[in-house]
């Protein structure tokens, strides 16, 4: 009882508490007298509990959002409408197209016909049109079959340039624009948006709306999976696919989203004769997986700006000898941090989550890769798949070896900050039921839909902040600066 008490009363009425006790008894009683010391236990009892708190460091939002179920945005809704025009593309959007950020990636569906393979482009304000030339897929799933999608790459890209660009024939053709990057460089300030299983209900939608009015405008989005849950529907209707990439054009054809592989991205289906997996996605989402040398197209990294981002495949092997072991092995000492100070990891199942949902699921991709993060500084990590937030102060669990015991994750400043933000809204609904007590690596968690965004100044600032979607579009729920482990390793922890 008087723990709880104590528990949901801040630092400041603790004290209060405790000088209040002290004064009142100080005051009614004599304390030299023995029968009068039970009140110096009962504050010592408080005080003891009180340092307890504080030790635990973390801190569960008292913001409770209203229970309420996530509905899928029904088939009609404004923003699953087909642009108008025979055959017109639809379902536009950019991804990175090769290491440094001077290629993007433009793709689309066509559903009549193949129609056009050709991306006509120029820089903004001046009117030499340039050309490239894609290719169109195709694929079957069960008794689904997709339209017409192509991808186009175009390279030799000037930094730092608007370029518009167009796709689509006659009447039907559809104009858009992008910004490409700064030149990568050690000081760049560059705005990334963190967005994670989205889905397409109307808490999508909110979520969506959210970040593009974030006054801290993102410029490219890192997103940690888990797409359109088409995989919700019978048969995985890949028509939801469809109408997730239709929703969501209207950001990622004017900024590139870097693509992390989720869950609902496997599509493994045997019952209904669908045994590839990640079938719909690799069909649809590109990634420029072999500028890094990579093998797959689920895990790869990027440059971008000042910040080095690795992607991981929560859902491909990645045990030793494996394809995405034997990568991110030889990855890890290629990182220059003289020129991208910035080492961001992105995987959909996260390693520190205090949730009661998706526990430890992370806990064999960390057992392998945590020693690695350590020694190779990572800044901080962002997965999803839990369907809220979460922050972790920069704790590692590296000594545990089987035997020794040693086994609880402590305070490391080589560690990277692990964020939880699979809270885009989908379908599945929020995750609220938490681990108590809060462990001791949870920073700060809040069962909310929302987005972040992470604000590069330079090599050793950068500014963090997380949204949730029932604020004004400005409002910063939980926010941090975050320090540079290579140039500028200081605890720059709230709680600690
Ligand atoms: C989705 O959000 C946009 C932008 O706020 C709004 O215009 C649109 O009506 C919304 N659609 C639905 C179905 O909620
Ligand atoms: C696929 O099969 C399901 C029933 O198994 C049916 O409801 C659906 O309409 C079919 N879809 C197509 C595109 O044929
Ligand atoms: C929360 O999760 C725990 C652990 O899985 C479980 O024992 C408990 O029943 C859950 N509580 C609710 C309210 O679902
Ligand atoms: C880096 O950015 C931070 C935050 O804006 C600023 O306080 C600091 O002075 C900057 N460092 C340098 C070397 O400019
Ligand atoms: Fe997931």
């Amino acid at each position: 009882m008087l723990y709880i008490l104590v528990r949901i009363l801040d630092f400041q009425s603790h004290i209060h508490l405790i000088y209040t006790l002290i004064h009142k008894r100080a005051i009614k009683m004599d304390v030299t007298k023995p029968t009068s010391c039970w009140w110096v236990v009962l504050v010592a009892l408080v005080i003891a509990l009180n340092l307890a708190t504080l030790c635990n460091g973390g801190v569960t939002s008292k913001f409770v959002r209203k229970v309420e179920k996530s509905i899928d945005m029904h088939l009609e809704s404004d923003v699953f409408s087909v642009p108008t025009g025979y055959n017109a593309p639809q379902q536009v959007h950019i991804t990175q197209g090769d290491h440094e950020g001077k290629a993007v990636i433009v793709s689309w569906v066509t559903m009549h016909g193949p129609g056009s393979n050709t991306v006509e482009y120029w820089i903004d304000g001046n009117y030499q049109k340039l050309k490239a030339n894609g290719r169109v897929t195709t694929y079957k799933f069960y008794n689904y079959t997709s339209g017409f999608i192509h991808h186009c790459t175009i390279s030799n890209l000037k930094y730092n340039t608007k370029y518009h660009y167009q796709v689509g024939m006659g009447h039907s053709v559809r104009s858009f624009w992008f910004m490409t990057p700064p030149e990568v460089g050690p000081d760049v300030p560059y705005t990334f948006g963190l967005l994670g299983d989205l889905g397409q209900t109307y808490d999508s939608n909110k979520t969506l709306t959210h970040y593009e009015l974030n006054p801290t405008k993102g410029q490219a989005v890192l997103f940690v999976g888990d797409l359109s849950y088409a995989d919700n529907y019978p048969d995985h209707d890949n028509a939801r696919w469809d109408t997730w990439a239709r929703f969501a054009e209207r950001s990622m054809a004017y900024q590139p989203w870097i693509w992390t592989a989720g869950n609902h991205e496997i599509d493994f289906a045997p019952e209904i004769g669908e045994t590839k997996p990640f079938k719909p996605f690799t069909h649809r989402y590109r990634t420029p997986y072999k500028s890094s040398g990579s093998s797959s197209p689920l895990w790869y990294s990027i440059k971008r700006a000042s910040a080095h981002i690795i992607v991981l495949s929560s859902y491909s092997a990645y045990g030793k000898y494996t394809p995405q072991n034997q990568w991110i092995e030889e990855e890890l000492p290629r990182v220059d941090r003289n020129k991208t100070p910035w080492l961001i990891v992105l995987m959909h199942s996260p390693w520190y989550n205090s949730y009661n949902y998706h526990y430890m699921e992370g806990e064999t991709m960390r057992v392998m890769y945590e020693p690695l993060f350590v020694q190779y500084k990572v800044d901080m990590v962002f997965s999803g798949h839990v369907h809220a937030y979460e922050r972790s102060e920069r704790v590692s669990n590296v000594a545990y070896n089987v035997i020794n015991g040693i086994c609880t994750p402590v305070s490391d400043q080589s560690a990277p900050i692990y964020i939880t933000i699979g809270d885009g809204g989908n379908i599945e609904g929020l995750a609220n039921n938490m681990s108590e007590p809060q462990p001791k690596y949870s920073a700060y968690r809040e069962t909310s839909f929302g987005h972040a965004t992470l604000d590069i100044k330079n090599r050793t600032h950068a500014y963090y902040a997380w949204h949730r979607n029932q604020d004004g579009y400005a409002v910063e729920a939980d926010s941090l600066w975050v320090f540079n482990r290579y140039f500028h390793p200081v605890d720059e922890s709230t709680s600690s």
